[in-house]
C-alpha cells in the first residue's frame, strides 16, 4: 500500500532491496521536514541498538560519521530514552540536491543490525518544500556543528574598524580570482587559504543558487575559532572572511557564526540554560544588533507561548542574559529511573530548542536556531524512615517517605516472615500510603501491634520488657519492576514490667488468691499445676473464679484438686495450693505463690505420692462406742498412731499393714479395713461375747501408667497422689431396705486426680454386714484422661 510509503506531502520513503514499504512495522522509520532540517528516525526495535546511516548523491554514499556529520552537516544521535535514534540533516547538507534553495532533496541508506549481527540496508528519500523563508541571515547552532547562511546580496557596512582595514589591506595584497578564506582571530595574522585547504580543517563553504553556506565543527576541531564568555556565557566563534580579486576589483565577504555553548545546569528544582541577550560576535562591523524575538521549544520544534507555560517552563530575558528553566519532569522531557545499587536513582533529560531572531541597524534579520540537549545529574532519592512510634499505644508505626511515584512497595519483610500488603492486612498489620504534603512523594506508614507474633519480645528478670521488630521493605520501579530493598529496625522498651503477683488469704475452708491486673499481664499465663487457668479449668475442679478488669480473685475450696497436705494430726493439718505465672512459650520467668493455710482436722484421707495413706476417720459412726484406741489394720499389729474420743488416726504404707492390692485394667486399687474391737450381744445368747468388726474400708486408687516405677525398680513413686476413699458401715436399726444416702461434691478435673483426698464415696455392698452406708462424696474412678 503506498500510503505507508508517503510521510507528509513532500517525504518520499522508499525500501529496497527485500523488504517492501508496506512491510516494515509502523514507525520503523519516518521522516518530517522541519524549519531547517529533515528529521528521520527510526524505532530501536526496529533497527537494533547500533543502526547507522549513509548519504547517497550522484558521487556514492557517504558514510555518516560522528565527523563527517559535523562538517556536512548531519547530526546523528541514539535515543534510548525515547526508543529510537534520529538524524538531522541541514537543508544545506552536503549530499542533499537543493532546487533554488526551495525544494530540498534527500537520499540515505539506512543500515540495520538485527540481534544476530545481521545487517539490512534500507533507502530513504525524501523531499521537503521550505516550510518557513529563509531570512536574510541564518545561524544553525546544532549540537555538533555551526552552520551560518547568508542571502548573497546582503551588505550592511556602516563603518570599519582595525580588523577590517587589516584584512583589507590583506586582501589587496593577496587576493586572486580563485576565492580565497582567512580565518579572523584576536592577534594572529590573516593567512589567506583555498576553499579545498580551509575544507581539510573541517571547514565548508559552498554556494547555493542564492546564498553562502559556511558550516564548522566546535572546537577543538575548529582550529580557526575562539571561545570566549560573553555575559557569563560561553560563546564560540568562528570569523571568516572571503577574498576574491576581479580585475581591478577586490571582493571581501565578512562572515561570522557565533553559537552559545553553554551546557544546562541542574539548579535542584530543573534543568536551567543560559544565553547572551546580545550575541554581539553577531555584529558585523560596527552596526548595531537588537534582538527582537525570543522563542523555545523542544525537540527540533518550537512551542507556543500557551504550551510551555503550561509546562512550567520558564523564559527570563534581561539586558544581559536570557535564561531558561525547565522544571524536574516536566512534560517535553525524558525521564529514566533505575536501581543501582540497592538505590533509587533517576534522571531527566530535554533536548531544548531555541530561537532568537536580531535586527542590525539596516534592518536585517538574523535568525539563530539552537538545540541544546541538558541533562541532570544522577539523582539518588534517599528515603527517609520516621519511627512514630508511640509507646502508650503499644503499636509500632513506622513511617518510610520519600518514594517517587513511580515506587510501589510490593511486600514487607517482617522479621523474616514475608508479607504482601494484602496478607498484611489480613494478618492485623495496617500499611497505608499517604501523600508527601508539597511533593509528588509519597510515604507508607506500616503498624504492627507489640503483641502481634512476628514482633519479637525479649524480657529480662529484671524487668525489662523489650519488643523489636525489623523490617526489610521490598520496593519496585515500576512499570518494570525492579526491585530494591529498604531496612529499618525499630524497637520498644519498658522497664519494671514484673509478673502479676498473687496474695494469698486462708479461710476456713478455703483459701482465697487475688491479683491485681497490670498492663503487662497478658504476658504471663496463671497456672495450677501444669494446667493454665481459665474458666473452664476452674469449673470443672470447683474453683471459684471472679474475673473483672481490676483483678482476678479465685477461692479454692478445702479438698479441690491442686491440693497438697501435711503434718496431718488429729487437730489440725496443712493444706497448700499452689498458683503461679508463666511466660506461655518459655515457661521460664515464674512468679509462684504456695500458699499453706492451717485446717481443722475432722476426717482426712491422703494417699502420697510415696505410697503412704494418711487417714483420720471417726470409727464410732459405725459402731457407737467403739473405742478409737482399740482399732487396727488388717495386719493388727497396725495401730492408730493418733486416737482421740472418736477418731483414729492411722498412716501406713500401701505395701504394709496386710493392704490388699487390685491391678485393674488402668489403675490399682489399695485398701485396707479399719478393725474394732467391740462386745457384742446377741438377743439369743445373752453371754457377751468380744468380737472383731470392720468399721471403715480404706481405698487408695493410682492410675496404673503413674505406678511404672512400681514395676521398674520395685519402689513405689506416683506421679500424682492417689484417688482416697473412706467407706464407713453405719448399722442401721432398723432392717432393710438398706438405705443410701449420698451426697455429691463438685467434680473435679478429670483429666487429673492429682488429689490425695477425698473424704469418701459411695460403693455399695462392699461389706455383706453392712445395713447402710454412708456417703461422704462421690468420685469418678476412671483412670486418667478419660471422662
Ligand atoms: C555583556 O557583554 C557585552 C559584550 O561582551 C559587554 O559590552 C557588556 O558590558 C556586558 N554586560 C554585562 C552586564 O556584563
Ligand atoms: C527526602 O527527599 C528530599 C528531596 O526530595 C531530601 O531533601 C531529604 O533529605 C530526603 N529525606 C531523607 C531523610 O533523606
Ligand atoms: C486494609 O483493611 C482495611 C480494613 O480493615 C481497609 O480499609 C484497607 O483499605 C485495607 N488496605 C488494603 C491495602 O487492602
Ligand atoms: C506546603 O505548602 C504550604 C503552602 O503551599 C506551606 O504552607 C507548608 O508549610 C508547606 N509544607 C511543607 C512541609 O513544606
Ligand atoms: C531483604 O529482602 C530481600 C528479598 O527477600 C533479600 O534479598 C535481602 O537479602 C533482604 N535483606 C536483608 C538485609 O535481609
Ligand atoms: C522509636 O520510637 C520509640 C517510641 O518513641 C522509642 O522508644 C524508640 O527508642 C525509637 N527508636 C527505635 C530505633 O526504635
Ligand atoms: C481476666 O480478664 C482479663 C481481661 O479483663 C483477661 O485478659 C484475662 O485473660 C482473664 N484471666 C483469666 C485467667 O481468665
Ligand atoms: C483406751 O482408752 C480408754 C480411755 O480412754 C481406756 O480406758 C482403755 O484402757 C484404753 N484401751 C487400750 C487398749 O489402751
Amino acid at each position: 500500500m503506498a500510503f505507508g510509503c508517503w510521510v507528509g506531502v513532500f517525504v518520499l520513503l522508499s525500501v529496497w532491496p527485500s523488504v517492501r514499504c508496506s512491510d516494515l512495522p509502523r514507525g520503523a522509520i519516518e521522516t518530517a521536514c522541519r524549519d531547517r532540517y529533515l528529521l528521520v528516525t527510526t524505532q530501536l526495535s526496529f533497527a537494533g541498538n547500533k543502526p547507522r546511516f549513509e548519504a547517497v548523491d550522484a558521487d556514492g554514499v557517504h558514510p555518516i560519521t560522528k565527523q563527517y556529520g559535523s562538517e556536512c552537516g548531519y547530526m546523528f544521535s541514539i535515543l534510548p530514552l525515547r526508543g529510537h535514534a534520529e538524524l538531522r540533516a541541514s537543508y544545506f547538507s552536503c549530499h542533499t540536491d537543493n532546487q533554488d534553495d526551495e525544494v530540498f532533496t534527500f537520499s540515505f541508506n539506512l543500515i540495520t543490525i538485527d540481534a544476530n549481527g545481521v545487517e539490512a540496508t534500507y533507502s530513504v528519500t525524501a523531499t521537503c518544500s521550505l516550510p518557513l523563508p529563509w531570512s536574510p541571515r541564518e545561524v544553525s547552532c546544532e549540537e555538533n556543528y555551526m552552520e551560518v547562511s547568508m542571502r548573497s546580496d546582503v551588505s550592511c557596512l556602516s563603518g570599519t574598524t582595525d580588523a577590517w582595514t587589516a584584512a583589507l589591506a590583506k586582501a589587496h595584497s593577496s587576493a586572486t580570482s580563485t576565492w580565497q578564506v582567512m580565518f579572523q582571530q584576536e592577534g594572529q595574522q590573516l593567512i589567506p587559504m583555498s576553499f579545498s585547504e580551509a575544507r581539510e580543517l573541517g571547514y565548508v563553504f559552498h554556494l547555493t543558487r542564492g546564498r553562502l553556506v559556511f558550516r564548522s565543527p566546535y572546537t577543538p576541531r575548529s582550529v580557526m575559532g575562539s571561545v570566549s564568555m560573553i555575559n557569563g556565557s560561553v560563546v564560540e566563534v568562528v570569523h571568516p572572511i572571503l577574498l576574491s580579486r576581479q580585475r581591478w576589483v577586490v571582493m571581501m565577504v565578512d562572515w561570522i557564526v557565533a553559537c552559545s555553548t553553554n551546557e544546562g545546569m541542574y539548579d535542584g528544582a530543573g534543568l536551567v540554560w543560559q544565553t547572551p541577550t546580545l550575541l554581539s560576535p553577531l555584529v558585523s562591523g560596527l552596526s548595531g544588533l537588537e534582538s527582537s524575538k525570543i522563542s523555545m521549544g523542544v525537540d527540533g520544534q518550537l512551542l507556543d507561548e500557551p504550551i510551555t507555560a503550561e509546562r512550567g517552563y520558564s523564559l527570563d530575558i534581561s539586558d544581559t542574559t536570557v535564561q531558561i528553566s525547565i522544571p524536574f519532569n516536566a512534560a517535553g522531557g525524558y525521564r529514566k529511573s533505575f536501581v543501582m545499587d540497592n538505590m533509587y536513582h533517576e534522571f531527566y533529560v530535554v533536548h531544548l530548542y531555541y530561537e532568537q531572531i536580531f535586527l542590525d541597524d539596516c534592518g536585517v534579520e538574523t535568525r539563530l536556531r539552537l538545540h541544546r540537549p541538558m541533562n541532570t545529574p544522577l539523582l539518588i532519592q534517599h528515603l527517609s524512615i520516621i519511627n512514630q512510634t508511640v509507646l502508650e499505644d503499644r503499636v509500632f508505626t513506622v513511617y518510610l517517605g520519600n518514594l517517587s511515584y513511580d515506587v510501589d512497595l510490593v511486600v514487607v519483610k517482617l522479621n523474616g516472615h514475608d508479607f504482601t500488603i494484602l496478607e498484611a492486612n489480613k494478618s492485623g498489620l495496617v500499611i497505608t500510603m499517604v501523600p508527601q504534603p508539597n511533593s509528588t512523594l509519597h510515604a507508607y506508614i506500616l503498624r504492627v501491634p507489640f503483641e502481634d507474633a512476628v514482633v519479637h519480645k525479649l524480657y529480662s528478670p529484671e524487668g525489662l520488657l523489650q519488643f523489636s521488630l525489623d523490617i526489610n521493605y521490598t520496593l519496585v520501579i515500576l512499570p518494570q519492576e525492579e526491585p530494591f530493598y529498604y531496612l529499618a529496625s525499630v524497637v520498644a522498651q519498658f522497664n519494671d514490667v514484673f509478673p502479676p503477683v498473687f496474695k494469698g488469704v486462708c479461710n476456713e475452708k478455703s483459701i482465697r488468691f487475688q491479683m491485681d491486673h497490670k498492663p503487662f499481664d497478658y504476658l504471663w499465663e496463671v497456672g495450677v499445676g501444669p494446667y493454665i487457668l481459665t474458666t473452664n479449668l476452674a469449673a470443672k475442679r470447683g474453683y471459684i473464679m471472679q474475673n473483672d478488669s481490676k483483678s482476678l480473685n479465685l477461692e479454692v475450696p478445702l479438698f479441690s484438686v491442686g491440693y497438697t497436705y501435711k503434718d496431718i494430726n488429729l487437730k489440725q493439718f496443712y493444706g497448700s495450693f499452689e498458683i503461679h505465672s508463666r511466660l506461655p512459650k518459655t515457661l521460664e520467668v515464674k512468679s509462684s505463690l504456695a500458699k499453706a493455710c492451717l485446717f481443722q482436722t475432722t476426717e482426712v484421707i491422703v494417699c502420697s505420692t510415696e505410697g503412704v495413706v494418711t487417714v483420720v476417720t471417726d470409727v464410732t459412726l459405725a459402731i457407737p462406742g467403739a473405742e478409737p484406741n482399740g482399732t487396727f489394720l488388717l495386719d493388727s499389729t497396725c495401730r492408730p498412731q493418733e486416737t482421740d474420743d472418736t477418731r483414729v488416726l492411722f498412716s501406713f504404707g500401701l505395701h504394709t499393714c496386710g493392704t490388699r492390692v487390685q491391678v485393674h485394667h488402668q489403675h490399682v486399687t489399695y485398701e485396707n479395713d479399719i478393725n474394732v474391737e467391740h462386745k457384742s450381744q446377741s438377743v439369743n445368747a445373752p453371754v457377751k461375747s468380744r468380737d472383731t468388726a470392720s468399721v471403715v474400708t480404706v481405698r487408695c486408687v493410682y492410675p496404673l501408667s503413674d505406678l511404672y516405677k512400681l514395676f521398674a525398680y520395685w519402689r513405689f513413686e506416683a506421679d500424682s497422689p492417689g484417688v482416697g476413699t473412706i467407706l464407713t458401715r453405719v448399722p442401721v436399726k432398723t432392717l432393710p431396705p438398706t438405705t443410701l444416702t449420698t451426697t455429691r461434691r463438685p467434680l473435679t478435673s478429670t483429666t487429673t486426680s492429682n488429689t490425695g483426698l477425698s473424704p469418701g464415696r459411695q460403693m455399695p455392698g462392699i461389706n455383706p454386714r453392712a445395713k447402710y452406708v454412708k456417703v461422704f462424696s462421690w468420685q469418678m474412678n476412671q483412670p486418667k484422661g478419660t471422662t
